[in-house]
């Protein structure tokens, strides 16, 4: 059954979408696992970026179509056997639209993508859902559909607050909509160049998700990392395989801590 796992906070430009594309990059080339990426973000950023390092030159399945459809099975790009994804487009930005006009209960409203998935969980091992920075129909069905979320911590800003935000909006949906997902982790990132972590905030850090929560790995800032937007990512110099060997460690942590879930009952696979 797929672990399925959003990355989250509700600030923009902090990392996500590269945290997501990556981690299921090396999840899927690296340690070999089925894994489905799910871009639930209408600027369809992990969806670009994953079809240019694959080669793929033009995207025609939808995420949009499989949620109409009531399927997603054929908006899944099968381009090789290990790394699958879901393309977002800009007309997803209806899907407020489409939930209301489908759906009068709010339940089924943002529980809908969890239903969705229910049929092909068991074609992956993991499964990751890129999500916009909003509060929204977006967040709310990534959230209900997944068994864990992977925090991202702006590790160079001097609060917590995307992070924080974060996990308060996750209480509310445990509380409200028995939202049954767990935080697995709390990734600090540095988005900004020549910039170091900042102490105190992992400290904070610490202190507010528990001090086992918080990962080792801290994501640095590196400028391959983002050139790969362009070019799509490479394997070509040591500056790709240090960008390849931050997020494999990055993942390594997070298969650890998801076994320690495991052994506590959450995690069963
Ligand atoms: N570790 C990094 N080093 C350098 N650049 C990075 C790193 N992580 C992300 N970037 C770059 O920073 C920008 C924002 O990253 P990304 O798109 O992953 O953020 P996001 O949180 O998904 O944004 P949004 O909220 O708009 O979805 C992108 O140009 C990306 O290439
Ligand atoms: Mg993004």
């Amino acid at each position: 059954m797929g672990i399925t796992i959003v990355v989250g906070n509700f600030k923009g430009g902090v990392g996500k979408t590269k945290v997501a594309v990556m981690s299921s990059w090396e999840l899927a080339f690296k340690f070999k696992k089925k894994v489905l990426l799910v871009d639930l973000d209408p600027q369809g950023n992990a969806s670009t970026l994953i079809a240019r390092s694959l080669g793929i030159e033009e995207l025609n399945k939808s995420i949009f179509d499989g949620f109409q459809k009531g399927d997603l099975t054929d908006s899944i790009v099968k381009d090789n056997e290990f790394l699958h994804f879901i393309p977002a487009q800009v007309s997803f930005k209806n899907l407020p639209k489409f939930l209301y006009s489908n759906f009068d209960n709010e339940y089924e409203q943002i529980t809908y993508l969890k239903t969705l998935l229910q049929p092909i969980k068991n074609d992956y091992d993991y499964i990751f859902i890129d999500v916009p920075p909003t509060l929204s129909d977006y967040s709310d069905n990534a959230m209900m559909a997944s068994d864990y979320v992977l925090i991202i911590l702006q590790a160079q800003e001097l609060s917590l607050e995307g992070a924080e935000t974060y996990v308060k909006y996750l209480q509310f949906m445990v509380d409200n909509y028995d939202a049954d997902l767990q935080v697995v982790g709390v990734l600090p990132v540095l988005l900004r160049p020549g910039g170091r972590v900042d102490i105190s905030i992992l400290e904070q850090a610490k202190d507010v998700f528990g001090k086992q929560n918080v990962f080792k790995t801290v994501v640095k800032h590196l400028e391959r990392l983002k050139s790969w937007d362009v070019t799509g990512i490479k394997s070509n110099d040591h500056h790709d395989r240090n960008a390849h060997n931050l997020f494999i460690d990055v993942v390594d942590e997070l298969l650890t801590k998801l076994k320690l879930f495991e052994k506590e009952g959450k995690y069963n696979e």
